[in-house]
């Protein structure tokens, strides 16, 4: 799987939350570097002073337990993301927490 499939479903669960919410989601409160629009992008990015996937579990049978993936799939002290829902479907965190055990390909 490659880079683009990753920022697909990042960016198709925004839409779907923006469709279902009727508004643009406001991700600013992430914090300064939050951002997919490249891989270099979404390797430093950092939200709530969580980096998104820490460095040392790419490539790592435990890349579930990147930021990314716990954020997606249960979310931090139950605040499951995209907050509120609709939520990226299992199967597609699946295959991003792959990527990661898979060393993050372009
Ligand atoms: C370490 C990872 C993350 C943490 C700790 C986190 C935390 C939070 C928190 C606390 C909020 C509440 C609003 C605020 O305080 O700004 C929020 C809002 C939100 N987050 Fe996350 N988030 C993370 C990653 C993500 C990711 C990867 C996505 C996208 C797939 C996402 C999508 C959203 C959306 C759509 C909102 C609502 C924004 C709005 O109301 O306009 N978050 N997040």
């Amino acid at each position: 799987m490659r880079f683009e499939r990753v920022q697909q479903i990042l960016t198709d669960g925004l839409a779907a939350w923006a469709s279902s919410k009727g508004r643009d989601p406001d991700l600013s409160g992430h914090g300064t570097h939050f951002a997919w629009n490249s891989k270099a992008d979404l390797l430093a990015a950092v939200g709530k002073n969580r980096r998104l996937i820490q460095p040392e579990l790419i490539g790592t049978a435990n890349a579930g337990q990147a930021n990314l993936i716990i954020d997606l799939r249960v979310g931090f002290a139950g605040n499951r993301m995209p907050q509120g829902g609709p939520y990226i479907p299992d199967p597609q965190i699946d295959e991003i927490e792959q990527w990661i055990k898979d060393g993050c390909p372009d």
